[in-house]
């Protein structure tokens, strides 16, 4: 994620950015820092943190001038440290560079740039574009960024100033969101329209592969190959409350529509260009993946529902046994663990105490300890051997979307690492396989498309106050979470089950009009989980089904089907899990809850 500010007008630069940037604060607040120019040079401020203390040093320095740009870091390329904080410049200090997002060929360019004699002050991917603009630099912002970021791959924000050309300021968008703020006089760059709602309502949003170029004389876009940009402002009429969630009504929903984006940065990098996936942060020792003879995932909430998607597919691919188990249980449980067992960790925050104390357990007894989880320098990605962040961003709501989906990803990841060292895969399975996950950001794109027919079949849910969730394997596992969501939110009482448990005793319960939510994709179990759906129709249920759009079976069973893009099988949960997060939402919402905060729940349990 990250936070990136800009500003050029006539008023004083710092506390515009500043306030920016405590605006952008929910995008990751590790460390904060500014570059501000006055006219003859150009200068930085930065501290490790959150943004007060970056406030607290610029009271003591104050940096003057009327333009500059501003960061907030959400580390994902070297820890949270005053040295590794944003703005970042070449060593003579002529260009000044923010970023959000990755720059996945850093380390070729890094290298490139220390053959040349280039020094490196952090250890961030950012540092690289300074060295690329001021190396590409002669008299013209403009054109040196162009050139540096055609020498850059990733998903990516930048916004850079030089110390030449005072009043300039150069922004480029390659997927991470920038929007331009037109005021009287006076220009805006933010990574989002919130930051700076308050000082203007006309906005450019810079569409992706475009610069924009901000100067006294005023502003324009272009694309990268030169081609002029025209853009019409877009007038923004949301209040204060709207503007801190996007214009969404809850940071639940703008979460769910931000997993596009979430999937896109889990992805970005890590899958290389022939094909093969590069995991950063995991350096498995010679032989451990190859005689590995058990997996256990342990975590607990939405994260054991990850967990649970994991274990399918581990063994699936892999054929290793995988068990998992909710943490609260496997620290009291004496499990077999050996030193031949990876046990994988997975937490959104990386602090939750029952999965920290497993997952210790774990390493305690030999075992390699993986953590997959959302939060830079959280407790649980200093105590693993190895760490898959999951780069969703930081997450609001209690209710946890767009982290569950990216910890999804993440497993297909691995999955495909471990497989490619232990040989486990034909060559065309596995380039089937990478390049349906290189499409699945879009496949959720597509699957969010279609938000306005889950909100009407949930209108069908307000009335109810017991609510049953079915599927078999990997459906099993994502209706456990889309009841999950449904319950903790809607306070509607939810269970789900293997679709062939419910006639061993909750077939009891359905009655006329009983909603039950069918998840229905795995080809192999299909016909078997029809006859549940069957079941419990003839028990008068209100069968409402996930499945795929292509599937011309469905509608003759379910009262309502709600439509997903077509993925290969085992990477269904992935977008079949979309509109059931939209049902508990929608449903939710007609309930009047209050959906970021539902009762009695906290977004991180660090108690036991
Ligand atoms: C709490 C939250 C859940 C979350 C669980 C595990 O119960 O309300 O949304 O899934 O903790 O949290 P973690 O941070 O370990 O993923």
């Amino acid at each position: 994620m990250c936070g990136i500010m800009g500003y050029l007008g006539p008023k004083a630069a710092t506390p515009i950015l500043l306030d920016g940037l405590r605006r952008l604060e929910y995008r990751g607040y590790d460390s904060a820092g500014i570059a501000v120019h006055d006219g003859t040079s150009l200068s930085v401020a930065k501290a490790e943190g959150k943004l007060d203390r970056l406030v607290g040093q610029l009271d003591v320095q104050p940096l003057v001038g009327s333009y500059g740009i501003g960061h907030t870091r959400w580390a994902t390329h070297g820890p949270p440290s005053d040295r590794n904080a944003h703005p970042h410049t070449n060593p003579d200090g002529e260009v000044a560079v923010v970023h959000n997002g990755i720059i996945e060929n850093f380390t070729a360019l890094k290298e490139e740039l220390i053959a040349k004699g280039a020094a490196f002050a952090s250890d961030t991917d950012t540092e690289v574009i300074a060295h690329l603009v001021a190396e590409e630099y002669d008299g013209d912002l403009l054109e040196a960024v162009r050139r540096a970021v055609r020498r850059a791959e990733g998903a990516y924000a930048l916004v850079a100033m030089s110390k030449e050309e005072p009043g300039r300021i150069v922004a480029v968008r390659m997927i991470s969101p920038l929007v331009v703020g037109v005021g009287d006089g006076e220009m805006f760059l933010a990574s989002d329209i919130p930051a700076v709602l308050h000082h203007t309502r006309s906005f450019a949003v810079i569409d992706n592969g475009e610069m924009v170029d901000l100067s006294p004389d005023g502003w324009h876009i272009e694309t990268l190959d030169g081609t002029a940009v025209e853009r019409d402002l877009l007038e923004v009429d949301w209040d204060a409350e709207q503007a801190e969630r996007g214009g969404y009504p809850h940071f639940m929903l703008k979460e769910i529509f931000e997993q596009p984006a979430a999937a896109t940065e889990t992805l970005s990098g890590r899958i290389t260009e022939d094909g093969t996936v590069d995991l950063d942060g995991v350096d498995w020792p010679e032989g451990l993946v190859e005689n590995l003879d058990r997996i256990w995932i342990t975590a607990c909430g939405t994260a054991f529902h990850a967990g649970l998607v994991g274990k399918e597919i581990f063994e699936r691919l892999l054929r290793v046994p995988t068990e998992a188990a909710y943490a609260h249980e496997m620290r009291y449980r004496d499990p077999i663990i050996t030193g031949t067992t990876m046990t994988l960790a997975i937490s959104q925050s990386g602090e939750t105490a029952d999965t920290l104390a497993a997952a210790n357990l774990a390493k305690e007894r030999g075992s390699r300890l993986l953590a997959l989880t959302n939060v830079v320098g959280s407790t649980l990605s200093r105590d693993a051997d190895d760490v898959l962040f999951t780069r969703a961003g930081p997450e609001i709501s209690v209710a946890s979307t767009k982290a569950y989906l990216t910890m999804l990803v993440g497993e297909y990841l691995l999955a495909l690492a471990l497989g490619e060292r232990r040989g486990a895969f034909d060559a065309s399975d596995h380039a089937e396989l990478v390049e349906a996950l290189r499409h699945l950001p879009v496949k959720i794109e597509e699957a969010l498309e279609r938000d306005a027919e889950v909100a009407e079949v949930a209108d069908r849910f307000i009335g109810h106050e017991d609510v049953y969730f079915i599927g078999r394997g990997l459906d099993n596992a994502v209706a456990m979470e889309g009841s999950l969501k449904m319950k903790e939110i809607s306070y509607i009482h939810s269970e789900a089950m293997p679709a062939g448990e419910l006639k061993h005793g909750t077939l009891a319960l359905v009655t006329e009009g009983t909603p039950v939510v069918v998840v229905l994709t795995q080809s192999d179990v299909y016909d078997k989980t029809v006859s549940a759906i069957q079941e419990v129709k003839a028990r008068g249920a209100f069968v409402v089904a996930v499945a795929f759009e292509d599937d011309g079976e469905v509608a003759k069973h379910a009262d309502e089907v709600l439509r997903i893009p077509r993925v290969p099988d085992i990477l269904s949960p992935v977008v079949s899990i979309v509109p059931l997060q939209l049902l508990a939402y929608h449903v939710a919402s007609a309930r009047g809850h209050d959906i970021d905060q539902p009762r009695n729940l906290a977004k991180s349990v660090t108690v036991e």
